[in-house]
């Protein structure tokens, strides 16, 4: 596996980061979602696994930013046009902000409130600050509305790359899938 992108396809790291962080971005949306409805004897252990895999992706998007500001990406197909390019850009932009924001609010939330997030039942992962009702309060108030945003976001984003496969039939998601070489 090379690490660097090949100048026209993203490599296997980027689909790596790409794809994994969708999936797992599903399962805890779902799962954070229908986290009401469990017995209350399980709440315990389900927000355990919400914050350690909100903490996963997080290191993932870090991860992958750090990826993406090492190596250079793909140019876009010459087939699109400026003001797509600009767009697409601006989606992706807004994109990454809400990857870090979602997962950044819930752990602060949890910092702010003085309680501890046990990396799946590993090890106690730092808190950086110091308990502030205020904040915790704050954090709390806009978890929810940004993981919102971010849904908003990527079926946005999802339908722009379902466009460029099925009406302009370009390469766009090809190149973005497992497995593809364009
Ligand atoms: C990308 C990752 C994350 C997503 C998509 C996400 C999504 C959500 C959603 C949708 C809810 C609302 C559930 C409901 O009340 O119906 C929620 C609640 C919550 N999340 Fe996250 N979350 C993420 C990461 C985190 C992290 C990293 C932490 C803490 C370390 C965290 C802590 C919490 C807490 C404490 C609540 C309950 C809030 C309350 O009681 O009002 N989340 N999350
Ligand atoms: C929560 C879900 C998603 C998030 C957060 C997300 C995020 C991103 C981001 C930030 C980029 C820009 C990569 C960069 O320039 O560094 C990207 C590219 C891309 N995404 Fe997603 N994505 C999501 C879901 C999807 C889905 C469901 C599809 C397909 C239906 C998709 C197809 C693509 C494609 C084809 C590209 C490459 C665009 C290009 O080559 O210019 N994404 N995605």
């Amino acid at each position: 596996m090379t690490i660097r992108s090949a100048s026209t396809d993203w490599n296997a790291l980027a689909k790596f980061f790409h794809w994994s962080i969708v999936v797992l971005l599903l399962l805890q949306g779902v799962a954070a979602v229908l986290m009401d409805g469990f017995p209350r004897e399980m709440r315990g252990t389900l927000m355990m696994l919400h914050k350690s895999t909100g903490v996963l992706i997080l290191l993932l998007a870090i991860a992958r930013v750090a990826w993406r500001l090492l190596n250079k990406a793909p140019p876009p197909l010459p087939e699109v046009s400026p003001a797509n390019r600009v767009l697409a850009q601006l989606g992706h932009g807004l994109l990454y902000l809400l990857l870090f924001a979602v997962p950044l609010s819930g752990f602060l939330m949890s910092a702010y409130g003085g309680r501890v997030t046990e990396f799946y039942g590993l090890f106690a992962l730092p808190n950086f600050v110091a308990a502030n009702d205020a904040m915790n309060e704050l954090m709390q108030k806009i978890h929810e509305p940004l993981f919102f945003a971010l849904v908003l976001a990527a079926a946005g984003h999802a339908a722009a790359a379902l466009y460029h496969h099925y009406i302009k039939r370009d390469a766009t998601l090809i190149r973005m899938l497992p497995g593809n070489k364009t």
